[in-house]
């Protein structure tokens, strides 16, 4: 008996209970809820705090290599190392498979990547650029089998795109394999032919990434991959939705019956297609695909997340420096847009705002909140109920936040290797004090108290969007 840490007087919230109660963890699980326990080795006081599951930000770039000379800000270490100074306490992020590379080999780079370097547990999706046969019959149920139980595909990006069949192949292997289906929706043609538009007009600012792909571009391709998995019968999960037009079609399937699911993030939420007008290149901060579009589109994806439209929220951090001929200063400031880096940091803010926004604001309940940054993420990549929720058995994951705290966000308080943060002087209410990984104390204050390598590989069983029988 007795307990490594005991978490007293505070309100344990998960996504569908509030209740005041201790909590009791011993070897890394939580062992016990009660209304008062007795008899650990430490005690964490959390008098006026919210007991969260940790958070699951479940689109993490880290690492990641590009093809165009570009390079990731964070790693591992950092990544994870800021991640859990923002509430988190596992993040899944993406092994890329080059074009020409193996799958299997990709995956397993990957994880010597990650070994030994992250503050917090971690998981990976895998994304498919080269559906060879080998890749999707071969290497793909091996993959699965050790716990990449989702896969990545994109639309768009001159080196990943797939065409409408390789599209489809993948999908069929995800169904025979049990996995996941992630997709960037974007059509890659209409963007090239709209950046060669702009390029003639000679607006090859920053605001051209977004001018190049309008919201069309992004309806456009969902409604395709919508269609393809309904002619595959499979699930589909789309990410980074980022405004009306795309939830409309993410609705529409739902009417339908088809289990279409979807993700959006912070920078739909707050950031708008005018941060990036600024020819000289402090706009290259906010570009990211899709982009930020404009107050009407943030409105739509609150309403979404409102009405649980989305099923999880995540950062999309994929982070490059701004001070950097390899960031976002890779074509200096004359050339065009189309050389900018595309994506922004954020896996240290993302619970952060969506927190401060969403529930001190009133637009969703403390419910919806834990659901969307820790409990959905957990039932869709396979992980629950281990990870994302407070319960007994479960993982000792939790962050404790002050929802009275207020913070204004600046990059001289965050954690990532990034030079700078696309929501410096923001204002918030509500931020996570301690976080909580395995039943050890990871970040304080928003400042790391853990250290690399503690955190674990997770491997993912099904997601539970994947029915069980056929
Ligand atoms: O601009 C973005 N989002 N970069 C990250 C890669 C992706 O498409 O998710
Ligand atoms: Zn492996
Ligand atoms: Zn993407
Ligand atoms: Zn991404």
């Amino acid at each position: 008996t007795g307990f490594d840490l005991i978490i007293r007087n505070g309100t344990v919230v998960t996504a569908s209970d509030t209740m005041r109660c201790d909590v009791g963890i011993r070897e890394g699980k939580i062992v016990a809820l009660a209304d008062k326990l007795e008899g650990g080795e430490r005690e964490i006081d959390a008098t006026g705090l919210l007991v969260l599951p940790g958070g699951i930000d479940s689109h993490v770039h880290l690492a990641q290599p590009t093809s165009d000379g570009s390079v990731m800000a964070d790693d591992f270490e950092s990544g994870t190392r800021s991640a859990a100074c923002g509430g988190n306490t596992t993040v899944i992020a993406f092994s890329l498979q080059e074009r020409g590379a193996s799958l299997l080999d990709s995956v397993a780079e990957h994880h010597q990547r990650a070994a030994d370097k992250c503050h917090i547990d971690y998981a990976l999706h895998a994304i498919i650029t080269d559906p060879t046969q080998q890749a999707l019959e071969h290497d793909l149920p091996k993959v699965v089998q050790e716990g990449v139980s989702s896969i990545k595909i994109f639309m768009t990006y001159e080196d990943m795109a797939l065409n409408d069949g390789e599209i489809f192949r993948v999908m069929e292997a995800a169904r025979r394999e049990g996995a996941l289906t992630m997709v960037h929706a974007e059509n890659f043609d209409a963007i090239q032919q709209m950046t060669e538009r702009l390029e003639k007009a000679g607006q090859t600012g920053p605001r051209g990434h977004a001018d190049s792909r309008p919201i069309v571009v992004e309806r456009e391709a969902t409604h395709r991959a919508i269609s393809f998995a309904e002619l595959v019968d499979v699930p589909l999960f789309v990410v980074h939705v980022s405004g009306g037009d795309v939830i409309e079609q993410i609705e529409w399937a739902k009417r339908r019956g088809l289990p279409i699911y979807a993700e959006t993030c912070p920078q739909y939420l707050t950031l708008t297609a005018d941060d990036l007008d600024n020819a000289n290149m402090e706009g290259s901060k906010y570009v990211c695909s899709p982009p930020p579009r404009d107050e009407a589109n943030q409105k739509a994806c609150w309403d979404a997340l409102a009405r649980d439209v989305f099923s999880t929220f995540t950062s999309d951090h994929c982070p490059f420096i701004y001070e950097s001929e390899t960031g976002k200063q890779k074509a200096g400031a004359d050339t065009s847009f189309k050389y900018v880096p595309n994506g922004i940091p954020g896996v240290e803010t993302r619970l952060p705002i969506l927190f401060s926004k969403g529930v001190s604001e009133g637009r969703i309940s403390l419910n919806q909140f834990v659901a969307l940054s820790a409990t959905n993420h957990a039932k869709v990549y396979g992980m629950y109920p281990r990870k994302g929720t407070i319960a007994i058995g479960s993982d000792a994951d939790i962050a404790l936040w002050d929802p009275e705290k207020r913070v204004t966000l600046s990059q001289s308080m965050l954690n990532h290797n990034c030079d700078y943060t696309p929501y410096e002087g923001m204002e918030l209410i509500g931020y996570p004090v301690t976080v909580i990984s395995n039943g050890e104390i990871v970040a304080d204050q928003g400042r790391p108290t853990g250290g690399p390598g503690k955190g674990r590989f997770i491997a993912r069983g099904p997601s539970s969007l994947i029915p069980t029988t056929r």
